[in-house]
């Protein structure tokens, strides 16, 4: 077969070098080079180069040398043909014309794929047709949906007729009975094939490989069932994926965190409004495949929840899944049982971007619904043995203390009858000491003698109340190691709007003994001379948490590059980019 010059000039235009040897090859960034083990000889340490700026490689060890072409033959072991096809299909250029019929001899998979394709192209230009979609773009219209989210995540709409998608799917030379084992058609009595979704608003699921995989429909109205999703095919199984990974991806990559909703249309809002890292589980809780999924590409996730019984369960089970899987869960409750669709049409982007600045830790999810179950069963001096005993069950050792805290709180317990829980579930664990002032010194003795900001913002805030709202935001509680820090961080930030005086700060915590405690301690560690100081101050705190973050992602990144490069596994893209875009970030 002869294939034209421009095919292969194209291929080479199109084609990321980077991307494509990445796949193969560990690289990491060394100035404009990416450097790696090189994959055509043995060796300990890299000497094999690629340089995407222009579009080649080399290995200084064994002088392997070419372009994305001849890397791609030499590593598939296939010809230079082969290697137009398969770069070709990645990146979109198309190396022949195909025969209808080659398609059919495709495997069934990549039929499937193409009969899907099909589908959503067809779906996509009914939804922009004037006629045919004019109800389901009231429908979007409605609901908020702008033309340019209908384009980024391929909305459409199945006409309301029986052969609607049959006629489309002959047009192309698809073959009705892979159609439907697809899911798209079903069969009919007569032994024909009719349009399984009929009259609803449709949403494809892609996959991050970019094949579209499965479909949702909704009803434009309230026709039962709200959705028609796709069943189990070749090419899908419900809980696997996760609806809009594939839009998601990058964002929750440079966040290191995705929020998951349980909705199509949930997700496609958090989008729209601008949360790049949304993805959906869809209706189910977490399964294990979807953590792994998500693990690939972040490391924490955030889970919005409904306060229903049924929401938290789901909740529960997520967190439990995620956790298991290494992803850090943490949990939004989207206040009076709206699913974030509704929150951002009701309360907008902004106070979304609030919640989300303060997800609630997986512990405490757990920890609530465990007082929650609790009703009043337990009561008197049982409470605090019970909640110490909850506890211990449920948060890590580390953080034991500062649900503690959490928890006396909730149940209105004081530190006292926490204390003598304490000694009651582990006598050795607590020597008696006297005075309220030093109760948290057996908390976390490290912490308190450290010098440390905590007592530094403490100290600023005290001087100046006002600045806890300018600041509240910027320095979250979680950032304070110390529980009783925390904790008084906490109940300022709570009480911003409140606070313009000193005395105001002491209002906030009369009767509190240990926080007052605490405040006299820090009060005056430092002298500030004024507001400008002090804000000052406050601002190298804040600029410092970014860089901590910054420095601890990128050892993290570091050390498992470094291990996966030990293990001669290949490094998932994401990852390295990641790594790329720290050390960057890191150095500037
Ligand atoms: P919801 O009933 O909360 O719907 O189901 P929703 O996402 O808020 O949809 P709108 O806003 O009413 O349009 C949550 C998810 O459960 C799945 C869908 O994935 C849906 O997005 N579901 C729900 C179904 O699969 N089938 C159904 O009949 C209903
Ligand atoms: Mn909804």
């Amino acid at each position: 077969m002869r294939i034209d010059d421009g095919v292969k000039r194209e291929i080479l235009a199109r084609a990321d070098i980077g991307e494509v040897i990445g796949a193969y090859v560990t690289l990491r960034k060394r100035g404009n080079d990416l450097v790696g083990l090189c994959p055509f000889h043995g060796e300990k340490s890299p000497s094999f180069h690629v340089h995407p700026d222009r579009g080649f490689y080399k290995c200084f060890g064994c002088d392997a040398k070419g372009d994305v072409l001849t890397f791609v033959q030499k590593q598939e072991n296939i010809g230079f043909t082969d290697a137009l096809r398969l770069l070709g299909k990645r990146y979109g250029v198309e190396v022949e014309n195909e025969d209808p019929r080659a398609a059919r001899v495709r495997s069934e998979k990549e039929a499937i794929y193409h009969a899907n394709e099909v589908a959503r192209a067809w779906f996509h230009r009914m939804l922009l047709d004037a006629g045919e979609g004019a109800a389901a773009r009231d429908y979007c219209t409605n609901r908020g949906i702008t033309a340019a989210t209908i384009g980024a995540f391929s909305l459409g709409y199945a006409p309301d007729a029986w052969d609607g998608l049959v006629g489309e799917l002959r047009r192309n030379d698809v073959d009705l009975e892979l159609a439907a084992k697809a899911g798209l058609l079903k069969p009919s009595q007569r032994g024909g094939f009719y349009d399984f979704y009929r009259g609803r608003l449709m949403i494809p699921t892609l996959a991050t490989t970019g094949e579209t995989i499965a479909f949702g429909g909704r009803a434009l109205g309230d026709q039962e069932p709200k959705y028609l999703n796709t069943a189990t095919t070749p090419v899908y199984t419900k809980g696997r994926y996760l609806f809009a990974l594939n839009v998601a991806r990058r964002a929750a990559a440079k966040e290191d965190s995705a929020i998951v909703v349980e909705g199509y249309l949930d997700c496609i809002a958090l989008h729209q409004a601008g949360f790049a890292n949304a993805v959906a589980a869809l209706g189910t809780a977490f399964t294990p495949e979807q953590a792994h999924e998500l693990r690939k590409i972040a490391s924490r996730a955030i889970l919005c929840f409904d306060a229903d019984a049924a929401g938290v369960e789901a909740a529960l089970k997520s967190i439990e899944v995620l956790t298991a899987e290494g992803v850090s869960a943490w949990a939004l409750h989207i206040p009076e049982g709206k699913d974030p669709d509704e929150f951002l049409r009701r309360n907008g982007a902004e106070a979304f971007r609030a919640l989300l600045a303060n997800p609630i830790a997986a512990t405490q999810v757990k920890i609530d619904a465990e007082i929650d179950r609790r009703g009043s069963r337990t009561e008197g001096g049982a409470l605090a043995r019970w909640a110490e005993e909850t506890i211990r069950r449920l948060a890590p050792p580390e953080e034991q203390d500062r649900w503690r805290v959490y928890a006396a709180g909730r149940l209105g317990l004081s530190i006292d009858d926490l204390r003598r829980a304490r000694l009651l579930v582990n006598p050795a664990h607590f020597a008696p000491r006297g005075g309220a002032a030093n109760a948290s010194r057996h908390v976390v003795p490290a912490a308190m003698e450290r010098p440390s900001f905590e007592r530094e913002v403490l100290s600023i805030v005290l001087d100046e109340p006002a600045l806890v709202a300018e600041y509240g935001d910027r320095i979250p509680p979680e950032r304070f190691e110390h529980p009783e820090h925390r904790r008084i961080w906490e109940t300022l930030r709570g009480h911003a709007r409140s606070l313009v005086q000193p005395s105001d700060v002491l209002a906030v915590f009369a009767g509190d003994d240990d926080a007052a405690a605490t405040l006299a301690s820090v009060s005056g560690v430092v002298r500030w001379h004024d507001t400008e100081e002090r804000r000052a101050k406050l601002d190298r705190v804040v600029a410092r948490f970014a860089r901590d973050d910054a420095e601890h992602r990128y050892r993290e990144l570091d050390e498992r590059l470094d291990r996966i490069l030990e293990a001669g596994e290949p490094v998932p893209a994401d990852l390295r980019a990641a790594h790329a875009a720290l050390a960057a970030e890191l150095k500037g």
